[in-house]
């Protein structure tokens, strides 16, 4: 039961942390290749943490260029042999039925998704697992519908897709990537990011009880080594790949003049608007679910905030009263709404974005709630007095942080939201139905939310313009991204 605590604005709840009895994770995960669980070449193994605790869960595999070999010799066997031969209409059901596995397993994947990445469970309970199954649901419709969704053009899968992702939403990004890629007649070999590799493992095992057949999904875990070999391996036919816009330029290079394709979804620095006209409450609610859901751990996070001069001053104290009643702690406990950093790297990197915008100049406030004592933890910030050329403002943080700026005009806004080398999201508060078709018309983004925030759902499209990617996935456009259409 929620009780008031003594200072105003801060709530004192019993804790509600989710139990792990039932959680199953075995001390070593080998590749998963071939249907079968199988141990990396070289032998190498690194350690996956829980970075609320820095309690070790599990080893994993190191991949390298060997046990890459054998994942793509697998695939290539089952892409001509099994998979790309087999009519679609089985082809969906095997699809289906790991939706329905997702679903039934979905404690387990939320519980594990929270320990190893740090996110708030409620999170990882309502948004991730959720959606990873509507992925699996939504392209298992589309696998024996293809010539009705391209027609006249003959769709042929690609072969051998090679797919990497990170750590931000782990099992939703290998769904992202698989469903996809399956519904389209490929096979894949998924790396999973280095410091959440768990749940893509649980998906290998929930893969072998759904009986897919052997070798259409590899999983090999590893680093940006283990990445590289991914992209670098000839027999591959297409990359697709999540995560920094410096590893994605890589890429790029890498694939350019080969007959790989390539699809690349990298960062983001959004522009969440809010006008005088909006429904102010809502709107600080759609900021804060903006910026401070999943850390800030979010490839299309509102990082900056562009408020309309005149309620500039209600804004920021509705949003600095929000951010004191924030939760910050135990990723596990169902009340918490900020989890923990992902890693001790990516805490280094925001702090030193913290300390860079206070050296700028720019007025910072942080919610006064304690930090735990072990794991990464982050205050919910926010920064006032920033202008265009502040680097807080220029660049990906990743993290809770929140640039504020203000504006009279909507030329004057439209200019600075495009004032950036990325394009992915952006976010529209008004009363203004005109206002948001003038808004979506002119910012550059790839997504454009209008009265919410953060919303996902496998038919629409998603992807960035300018430095933020190439390509969508999602809805038709991601369909095609893994066909041949003549
Ligand atoms: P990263 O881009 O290095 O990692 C993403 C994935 O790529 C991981 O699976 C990693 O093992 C793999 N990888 C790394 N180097 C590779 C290479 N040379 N070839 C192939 N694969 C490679 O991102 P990192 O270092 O975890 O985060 C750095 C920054 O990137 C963050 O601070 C954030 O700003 C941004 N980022 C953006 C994401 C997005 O969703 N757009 C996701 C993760 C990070
Ligand atoms: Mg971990």
């Amino acid at each position: 039961m929620k009780t008031k605590d003594k200072s105003e604005s801060s709530w004192n709840l019993s804790p509600a942390p989710e139990s792990t009895d039932h959680i199953q994770l075995k001390k070593r995960y080998e590749h998963f290749i071939n249907g079968k669980f199988v141990k990396p070449v070289k032998g190498k193994y690194f350690a996956t943490i829980n970075p609320a605790t820095e309690v070790k869960l599990a080893e994993v595999a190191e991949g390298t260029i060997e046990d890459v070999n054998k994942a793509v010799n697998a695939a290539r066997s089952a892409y001509e042999n099994v998979w790309s031969v087999m009519p679609a209409l089985e082809r969906a059901k095997y699809i289906y039925r790991i939706a329905r596995m997702i679903q039934e397993r979905a404690k387990e994947f939320a519980i594990i998704e929270s320990l190893d990445g740090g996110k708030p469970i409620r999170e990882s309970r309502d948004i991730d697992i959720p959606l990873a199954a509507n992925h699996f649901f939504y392209h298992a419709g589309w696998a024996d519908k293809l010539e009705y969704a391209f027609p006249n053009k003959n769709p042929q899968p690609l072969g051998v897709v090679g797919q990497i992702i990170p750590w931000n939403f782990p099992l939703l990004m290998a769904s992202w990537k698989i469903a996809p890629a399956l519904a389209t007649g490929n096979t894949v070999i998924l790396k999973p990011a280095e410091t959440t590799p768990l749940t893509a493992l649980k998906l290998a095992e929930l893969i072998q009880d759904s009986g897919l057949p052997d070798g259409v999904v590899n999983i090999i875990t590893g680093a940006g080594e283990t990445g590289a070999a991914i992209v670098n391996h000839p027999e591959i036919n297409k990359i697709a790949f999540t995560g920094s816009t410096q590893v994605g330029k890589i890429i790029n290079k890498t694939v350019a003049g080969t007959q790989k394709k390539v699809t690349l979804e990298l960062g983001g620095k959004a522009a969440n608007i809010i006008f005088e006209d909006a429904a102010i409450d809502q709107a600080v609610e759609g900021i804060v679910n903006g910026i401070y859901f999943n850390q800030g751990h979010v490839c299309c996070a509102g990082s900056r905030l562009f408020v309309q001069e005149s309620i500039f001053e209600t804004v920021v104290k509705k949003l600095k009263h929000r951010l004191e009643s924030l939760i910050v702690g135990d990723p596990l406990d169902k009340n918490t709404d900020v989890g923990a950093i992902n890693s001790k790297e990516q805490l280094k990197t925001i702090n030193d974005y913290i300390e860079i915008g206070k050296q700028e100049g720019a007025l910072m406030y942080q919610s006064s709630c304690t930090l735990p004592s072990k794991g990464n933890w982050c205050k919910p910030t926010l920064f006032l007095n920033v202008s265009q050329s502040h680097t807080i403002a220029q660049e990906e943080i990743f993290g809770p942080v929140l640039a504020i700026q203000t504006f009279r005009t909507i030329e004057e806004v439209i200019s600075k939201a495009n004032n950036t080398p990325y394009g992915l999201s952006a976010g529209v508060w008004t009363d203004k139905g005109s206002k948001i078709f003038n808004l979506t018309h002119q910012l550059q983004a790839g997504v454009i939310w209008a009265n919410t925030y953060n919303k996902f759902d496998p038919a629409s499209p998603f992807g960035g313009y300018k430095e933020s990617g190439l390509g969508r996935e999602g809805g038709l456009h991601g369909l095609a991204a893994y066909l041949n259409l003549k």
